[in-house]
């Protein structure tokens, strides 16, 4: 049988069509499960950068983040109303974001200037350890900049005031402008600032111009210019994590806890 050229063209362009398909469906499917761990080592790094076992931006292997995190770190499944752990739970295969936005496993959030809608039953959580006790903690934070959801990790001293350090792993706000906040500078001027009052109120707050260091300014942060609505946003949701509907019940505990240690 012979086919026209008019065919022939459909024929092979029908042909390259299948062809590329199965090529991108097969690449997507076999990436699938590179991407997904390299995404929780970027997660890993952040946190341990965020904890200021490593430097901003430093640059490591794979092997080397996976056996300072294994080594350091302690990931722990806590219930966010009550801070209780969850003994039960897997750190390792435990995906925050996918709980949350799960209605069987997460609850509205009142209304707030974070832009948080919905807040799981549990988050993640993880420690590192002086011996036994606990040295630092770092907190999962999620909030509104101006395009986009910022996902990052806040770390705190024993005393859980003291900051250790602020990261953002996820977000899409503008390079050279709220994407400033990936700024080695700007996450430095973060560690030994008091992210709450006398009161246990948090105050840590982005300041609109600079401020001084800690022991001036202790519990405010150099602005970002030219990014005032990402930077009230890091504002509004380190408030809101540190708060009683974020991570307040959890830090109670943990001074709870520190306090029977001292006295013991
Ligand atoms: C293309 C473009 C991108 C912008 N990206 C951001 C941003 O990522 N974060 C932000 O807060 N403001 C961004 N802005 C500026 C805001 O629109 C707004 O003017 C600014 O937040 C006000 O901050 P300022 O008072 O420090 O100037 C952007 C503006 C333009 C034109």
């Amino acid at each position: 049988m012979k086919l026209s050229l008019t065919a022939h063209t459909f024929v092979f362009a029908g042909g390259l069509c299948v062809a590329c398909s199965i090529l991108v469906s097969a690449s997507a499917v076999g990436l699938r499960e590179m991407q997904e761990q390299n995404r929780i080592l970027d997660r890993r790094y952040n946190v341990l950068q965020a904890a200021g076992l490593i430097d901003y931006g430093e640059r490591m292997s794979a092997d080397e983040i996976n056996e300072i995190f294994e080594d350091r770190i302690t990931g722990a499944v806590i219930e966010l109303e009550t801070g209780e752990e969850d003994p039960d739970a897997d750190p390792d295969g435990f995906d925050q974001r996918a709980q949350r936005n799960d209605p069987s496993t997460s609850r509205s959030a009142p209304t707030n200037p974070a832009g948080v809608r919905r807040l799981p039953d549990k988050a993640l959580v993880y420690y590192v350890y002086d011996g036994d006790n606990k040295d630092i903690i770092v907190l999962p934070i999620e909030g509104e900049g101006l395009w986009s959801t910022l996902y990052g990790y806040l770390a705190l001293d024993a005393d859980t005031r003291t900051i250790r350090g602020l990261t953002f792993y996820e977000h899409g706000e503008t390079p050279g402008l709220g994407g400033e906040v990936d700024n080695p500078n700007w996450k430095d001027e973060w560690p030994g600032r008091k992210a709450f009052d006398d009161d246990w109120e948090p105050v840590i707050e982005v300041a609109r111009g600079s401020v001084g260091p800690p022991d001036e300014d202790p519990h405010q942060v150099d602005g970002l210019a030219g990014a005032t609505i990402t930077a009230r946003g890091v504002t509004h949701m380190l408030q809101f994590w540190l708060g009683e509907h974020g991570f307040q019940p959890l830090l109670e505990r943990l001074r709870d806890e520190l306090g029977e240690a001292q006295d013991a």
